[in-house]
């Protein structure tokens, strides 16, 4: 039996869905009943025979996170690692997901999954100490780091840009940040199978391909309203409290070495829109 931790956000249902499609037993704890942050909450983990946990909660507000520090980094730091304890000690694997904002984002290759950390921001301090403390635990552990995460649901890039595409004749869209795109769905199932071949340790997963935010959204728009002029502009456009990398491309050799090429943002950025209304 698995434990899915938060159901409800982007990823965690991509996880329910694909857990209840293969047949997997698994129970499923949301918040606020299941709080991250609380000992009451983590007993639970611990008392269990869980053979699996895996991690959907997250603090994710990148920009809030660089005013409220401490309460980003107690749930995506701290809380993390009162997790990783409780797996340690119930002997359950631990599936966690961290970002490319642990990395400084001024590269110009993709970064490896061994790569320091020198996170660009709050948030991607948090996440850092995240992953810091599940190594330090001792839990046998899966660490996937991702970016850019998009869903049929949820708040997320993809949906936003549909709508705003739709209702515009004219959009513009950062395009000194480059990156890769990743499908919540293929982030899921890409977890499981690099569980079923016994992967441990920390991997990247992300579409394959990459772009900037400008393309993303210039592929997304397309698809509702082929006549909006979607413009490139530079990050100085839109300022935002959270340094955003310019750089953060994600090495995927190691999974892809498990996996094979992982799906590419374009056919799974079409999936993703045929879902959506
Ligand atoms: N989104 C991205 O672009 C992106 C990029 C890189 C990495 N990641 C990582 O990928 C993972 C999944 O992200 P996501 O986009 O699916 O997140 P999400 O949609 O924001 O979902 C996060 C979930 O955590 C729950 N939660 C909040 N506080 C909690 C607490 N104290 N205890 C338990 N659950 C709590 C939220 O519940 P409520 O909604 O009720 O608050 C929500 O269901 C995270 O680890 C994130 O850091 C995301």
């Amino acid at each position: 039996m698995d434990l899915l931790i938060s159901p409800d956000g982007m990823l965690g249902r991509a996880w329910k869905a694909l857990l209840e499609d293969k047949g997997l037993p698994f129970e499923a704890v949301s918040y606020p009943e299941f709080d991250l942050t609380s000992d009451a909450s983590l007993k639970r983990v611990s008392g269990g025979n869980y053979g699996r946990v895996i991690n959907c909660a997250a603090w994710t507000d990148v920009d809030g996170a660089e005013t409220k520090e401490a309460q980003a980094t107690a749930l995506n730091g701290d809380a993390v690692g009162q997790l990783a304890a409780c797996c340690a000690a119930a002997g359950s694997v631990l599936v966690h997901y961290s970002t490319d904002y642990v990395f400084p984002g001024d590269a110009t290759v993709p970064y490896p999954v061994d790569g320091a950390h020198d996170p660009v921001n709050a948030y991607g301090r948090g996440k850092a100490r995240g992953e810091t403390l599940i190594r330090e635990s001792g839990a046998e552990h899966l660490v996937l780091r991702t970016s850019w995460l998009y869903a049929p649901w949820g708040k997320n890039f993809v949906l936003t840009m549909r709508k705003l595409g739709a209702d515009r004749d004219t959009l513009r869209v950062v395009n000194d940040q480059r990156g890769r795109p990743t499908s919540a769905q293929h982030l899921a199932s890409a977890s499981l199978g690099l569980l079923d071949a016994g992967a441990r340790g920390t991997l990247h997963v992300t579409d394959g391909g990459e772009c900037t935010w400008h393309e993303f959204a210039a592929a997304v728009v397309a698809t509702v309203n082929p006549d909006c002029d979607v413009r490139p502009c530079s990050s100085d456009a839109f300022p935002r409290p959270a340094v955003r990398p310019a750089y953060s491309v994600l090495d995927l050799a190691p999974t892809e070495a498990i996996l094979g090429p992982m799906p590419h943002w374009r056919d799974n950025l079409a999936a993703v829109l045929s879902q959506v209304d």
